[in-house]
């Protein structure tokens, strides 16, 4: 792979949907000695960065589900593009309501999906389901990183567990953390600016009048939240979870 593929691959092939990048989701596979043939499945899988990625490079096969169907179809594109569309499946439902059955996978991962489960705790204890006694978890999950937490970013995101509380629900359902680490200034960064850079275009490229004022007042508002509160009083905790 050159250059130009690899920063296309890491960087520029979608949106980035969540503040963890692409070096570090391929970092946890490699942590996790993910091999061909074994089975993931990614609740709330978005544009589907983490499957596709693990795909290519460990070969692994997986279950996407995502309740955003335009966001499925940039998965399935993807797939297309990396050549990993016959490794993996795509379900558009709600997280929540996706029958396993008999099924159970090596991985269960759910990214800064949550909300998809009710928070932290149901979403750890659907995944557990996922994967049985020995398989491992993978969360993106965010927290409040002080104890004041401004009413604006509350009002707006809602209720949040701290660093620790997080590390104390996952012990509480016999999980232990094995790989940790936060979510960089520069991984929220491009998260925040990457997410909403198709908008941006989009703005850019618009005649002046009522409608572009809407677009700038949204745009602004979605940064300076970000400037003002998520980033200095959030964090996004990135982690696997294993029964132990
Ligand atoms: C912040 S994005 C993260 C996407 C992806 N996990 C990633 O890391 O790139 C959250 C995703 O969760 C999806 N989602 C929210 N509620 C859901 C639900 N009830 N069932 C399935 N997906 C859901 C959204 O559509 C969105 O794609």
């Amino acid at each position: 792979m050159n250059l130009l593929e690899l920063v296309t691959e890491l960087e520029v092939d979608l949106p980035a949907a969540n503040a963890v990048c692409s070096l570090r989701l391929v970092a946890v596979g490699k942590y996790l000695g993910l091999r061909a043939g074994q089975r993931v499945i990614d609740f709330g899988c978005g544009r589907g960065e983490m499957l596709c990625l693990w795909a290519r490079h460990f070969g692994v096969t997986g279950v996407g589900v995502e309740v955003h169907q335009p966001s499925l179809a940039d998965a399935a594109a993807r797939a297309e593009r990396w050549a990993v569309a016959d490794k993996l499946t795509w379900a558009c439902q709600d997280a929540g309501g996706y029958a396993l059955g008999e099924m159970s996978f090596e991985v269960a991962a759910c990214m800064s999906a949550s909300m998809g489960f009710g928070g932290f705790g149901p979403t750890i204890r659907h995944l557990k389901r996922a994967v049985g006694a020995r398989g491992s978890i993978v969360i993106a999950e965010p927290f409040y990183a002080v104890q004041d937490v401004p009413r604006e970013l509350r009002a707006y995101e809602g209720d949040c567990p701290t660093e620790i509380e997080l590390f104390d629900i996952a012990r509480g359902e016999g999980l232990e953390v094995g790989y940790y680490s936060r979510a960089t200034r520069d991984e929220w960064d491009r998260y925040i600016f990457s997410s909403r850079g198709i908008e941006m275009r989009e703005f850019l490229a618009m005649p002046v009048g009522p409608a572009k004022e809407d677009r700038r007042r949204n745009l602004h508002r979605w940064q300076d939240m970000y400037l003002r509160y998520r980033q200095p009083s959030q964090g996004m905790a990135f982690m696997t979870l294993h029964p132990a």
